[in-house]
């Protein structure tokens, strides 16, 4: 078995940057209430028409792929992680190859929908697809444009305020080095909770969920109704729903559990971790989970004071930050750890 191993990374978030304060203009909410909750301070929002899920992915890519120091047209596999993708089908992927120019190599692109913990489970696939021996190098990238999908009015406050757009990559090659690389990923998913944090319309349940019920109360539709009905739109029901306190609830049991399983795999300890990247989901959940990991300050990174939560991206944009900032060096252990929507969740132990 081959090892797989980072070799470049990059971000891009974009320049239009949104603070609290300009949120009160759309809804009922302050700073004080988003900083004191989230801990978030701002977040980007990208450019209509100009922006789009696969052209920041690609932002991003280009920055990776330079400091990989390989030729674009090496990338035997395009992994793209994103909820938000730029079409309903198809996925990311195919437009982020194309956007890149490479389009003539002909080579795969595989969508991955699991939300926050898409970069994980894409790092995961990755990796595994490296080990084998299948591919040598795979472009993997966490794109979101989570602005255009959002509720402004105040009934949406609580989940619009956390979310940002942004995206990040990395370029992951088989490791001459053995002792370097990819020591273990861990995945989870709990489909029990699909609901609890999710955008169920526009979808293929042929039905109408309509948030107002006791729990996402389910009506007939007409047959011949189509994925957006005028009644959901009248409704506001093309928005994110999330259950916050239950996901902050199992979000601060599953991260570290998930971190422990990691360490337990590779005979290390919450010591030894150089630097700890979680999903930027809640700076309060990163909070605690330091907490309960017993982590110094300088062994976590936190960035989603300045671009809230982006979802698939967050992971790569702060581990990109944290490698830019020389808090990552060769030789250290680095953990990544995720949990989100579905309910998913993962994580990822690499030697730097
Ligand atoms: O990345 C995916 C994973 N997502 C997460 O990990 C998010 C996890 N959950 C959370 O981070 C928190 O649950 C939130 C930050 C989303 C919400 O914080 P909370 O402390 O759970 O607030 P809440 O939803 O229980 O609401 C408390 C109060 C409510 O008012 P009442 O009913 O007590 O009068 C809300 O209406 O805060 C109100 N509220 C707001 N007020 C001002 C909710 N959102 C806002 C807002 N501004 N933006």
């Amino acid at each position: 078995m081959y090892r797989s191993r980072i070799t470049g990374l990059g971000y891009y978030v974009p320049e239009q940057v949104v603070t609290n304060a300009d949120l009160t203009r759309h809804m009922d909410t302050s700073d004080e209430w988003i900083q004191e909750r989230t801990g978030i301070q701002e977040r980007r929002y990208g450019k209509r028409h100009e922006e789009t899920p696969s052209t920041m992915a690609a932002e991003a890519s280009k920055i990776a792929i330079e400091r990989a120091g390989i030729d674009k047209n090496e990338i035997d596999l395009i992994v793209f992680a994103t909820l938000s993708s730029d079409y309903y089908f198809p996925g990311g992927g195919v437009l982020l190859q194309r956007e890149l120019g490479i389009s003539e190599s002909g080579c795969p692109a595989l969508d991955v929908r699991n939300q926050c913990s898409g970069f994980v489970y894409g790092l995961s696939v990755a990796d595994q697809f490296i080990k084998t021996g299948m591919y040598k190098t795979i472009l993997l990238v966490g794109s979101e444009m989570h602005s255009m999908g959002l509720d402004f009015s105040t009934r949406g406050r609580a989940v619009t305020v956390i979310f940002g757009d942004g995206a990040g990559a990395a370029v992951l090659q088989r490791s001459e080095d053995d002792a370097r690389g990819i020591l273990t990923t861990k995945l989870h998913a709990d489909g029990r909770f699909a609901e609890e944090l999710a955008m169920i319309n526009p979808g293929s349940h042929g039905g109408y969920f309509d948030e107002d019920k006791e729990k996402f109360g389910y009506e007939e539709a007409e047959y011949g109704d189509t994925f957006i009905t005028q009644k959901m739109l009248d409704d506001g029901l093309l928005f994110p729903y999330m259950h916050g306190q239950l996901v902050f609830k199992t979000a601060v049991r599953k991260f570290p559990e998930v971190i422990h399983e990691a360490l337990k795999e590779v005979g290390a300890s919450a010591k030894e971790i150089k630097m700890l990247v979680p999903h930027q989901a809640n700076l309060r959940i990163s909070q605690f989970v330091q907490k309960l990991l017993r982590l110094e300050d300088k062994q976590i990174w936190n960035n989603i004071q300045k671009y809230g939560n982006t979802t698939a991206a967050s992971i790569p944009i702060a581990l990109t930050e944290a490698w830019e900032a020389g808090e990552i060096e060769d030789g250290d252990l680095v953990c990544l750890a995720a949990f989100g929507s579905g309910f998913t969740w993962g994580s990822a132990l690499i030697r730097w």
